[in-house]
């Protein structure tokens, strides 16, 4: 063999022993190092980070830090023992929460743990159409019957938005035997609902409500912030901290609110049910961290910062005429920190193109007709004031958008026709089936687009004409067998 081919069989040989497809990936992606971020994490490369646990982490590194519990005499997390149970009870207070709960795996743990705890077999749930795929999750093994209340449709955006009162009371009204109300608010896009009427409307049924707030964890340290459904006559809430708090991804906090009227041992043992044995020192550290600096001085500045950042967009584009930021109106209020922006002309994802490609800037989300851009704790004033600047020059220049007219319908706004449960579609026989072949028949998995997980369709539900322009990606469909 020539010594060429052998050394080259050689290297191969190591390039495989040692080749890591996610590592390739990150190195790659570390290496653009100067994109500009407005997405989740919030904590955004780190600026967000608790300074002390970020030492901590730059002087060990995570290899050296990584454990689960039980061991370093941190405690356990089922049951709360020793400094994660401290690490709790402080985040309850932080929170004004009865009890508060560490989850690792997000939100979605959280919201599994709800619908195991308060909901049984045939239950009827009153739900919001635009909860996350997490709580259809719950629904399944729960065996609930959701009745959905669909939100306002802002058609404008083209997004979901609050779910009002009177849908509330009127489903109520319609179905006595509800026993509990599930909504989401804030959206994703910043839409926050008028949880303390909907939540006296429970109180007078005697239900509990659940507020799915993942996208809301800062709203507890800002009088600037809307008012957690916490402190608005929630039973339960959970809180994403990664998303917007500055905690590591799938880092998450459920809380119990003080005058819930949740069973807290059940819901605690449904925890322990979901939960790896093994959780991570490090996620849960972040929580902590977390918790601490937003309840700092220096967390609580960030917070401003982030909130004049998200001002100050809004102030400099309110002169053009062709760009268009979901505000707070005579309808509805939002979260001042998210910014949904159109731009007349283009589709949202054309923006994200021309925003990553030409500006080095990463947005969180796209829909038909614009994008999501989080001001987080972690973004500077000089980075907003590029952003904006890059915006303009989007909004004043000829960016031909070519694929405007084809754009892929992103936000399911549609009427459901509910054949079955979804537990009872789940444990029926299914088959996939060609798109154009699954009109008319009954989808057998929750198809929802990440970000931000909201469904097309769940188990049990009829596919009809009006969803292929949501499903053009997918080439086959799965469902139940004739
Ligand atoms: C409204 C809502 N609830 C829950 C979740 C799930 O959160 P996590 O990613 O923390 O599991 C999401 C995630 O996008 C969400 O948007």
């Amino acid at each position: 063999m020539d010594s060429n081919k052998s050394k080259r069989i050689k290297s191969d040989k190591k390039i495989q022993e040692t080749y890591a497809p996610i590592l390739e990936a990150i190195k790659r992606s570390s290496s653009n190092g100067g994109s500009i971020q407005f997405h989740i994490p919030g904590h955004t490369k780190g600026v967000g980070v608790l300074p002390d646990f970020k030492a901590l982490l730059d002087k060990y590194g995570a290899a050296a830090l990584d454990s689960t519990d039980e061991f370093e005499n941190i405690g356990t997390l089922h049951p709360p023992t020793g400094p994660i149970k401290e690490a709790q009870e402080l985040a309850a207070k932080a929170f004004g929460a009865k009890e508060s709960f560490f989850l690792l795996n997000g939100s979605s743990i959280g919201n599994m743990a709800l619908a195991l705890t308060l909901i049984k077999p045939n239950d009827k749930v009153l739900i919001g159409r635009n909860c996350h795929r997490s709580i259809v999750t719950g629904m399944i093994m729960s065996s609930a019957n959701p009745i959905w209340i669909a939100p306002k449709k802002h058609e404008k955006y083209s997004i979901w938005g609050e779910i009002t009162p009177q849908d509330v009371k009127n489903q109520l009204e319609a179905n006595p035997d509800i026993k509990l109300v599930w909504i989401t608010s804030p959206t994703y896009e910043g839409i926050v609902s008028d949880v303390k009427a909907i939540s006296s409307i429970c109180k007078s049924y005697n239900i509990p409500l659940i507020v799915d707030e993942a996208h809301g964890c800062l709203w507890n340290f800002s009088p600037k912030l809307p008012t957690s459904a916490l402190h608005l006559g929630a039973s339960a809430v959970v809180h994403s901290m990664h998303k917007t708090g500055g905690s590591f991804s799938q880092s998450s906090i459920l809380h119990v609110s003080k005058d819930s009227i949740i069973n807290v041992e059940k819901l605690k043992h449904n925890l322990r049910l979901l939960h790896t044995t093994s959780p991570s020192i490090l996620l849960l550290a972040s929580i902590d961290a977390a918790r601490a600096y937003l309840e700092s001085e220096s967390g609580k500045k960030l917070i401003d910062n982030a909130i004049d950042n998200a001002m100050y967009v809004r102030q400099e584009l309110k002169h053009y005429e062709n760009v268009h930021i979901l505000s707070n109106n005579n309808d509805f209020k939002i979260d001042p920190t998210k910014l949904y922006i159109t731009i007349d002309g283009f589709s949202g994802a054309r923006l994200e193109t021309i925003l990553k490609t030409e500006f080095n800037i990463e947005i969180e989300s796209t829909t038909d007709y614009g994008f999501l851009a989080l001001l987080n704790i972690g973004n500077n004033f000089n980075e907003v004031k590029y952003f904006v600047e890059s915006l303009k020059k989007i909004a004043t220049s000829n960016y031909h958008d070519i694929s405007y007219m084809e754009k892929l319908k992103f936000m399911p706004l549609l009427t459901p026709t509910i054949k079955m449960t979804p537990r009872e579609a789940f444990y029926m026989e299914s088959e996939k089936v060609s798109l154009e072949n699954s009109v008319g028949r009954i989808s057998s998995e929750i198809i929802a687009e990440c970000p931000p997980g909201i469904f097309i369709l769940v188990p049990g539900e009829l596919i009809t004409e009006a969803h292929l322009p949501y499903l053009r990606k997918y080439k086959e469909i799965s469902v139940l067998k004739d």
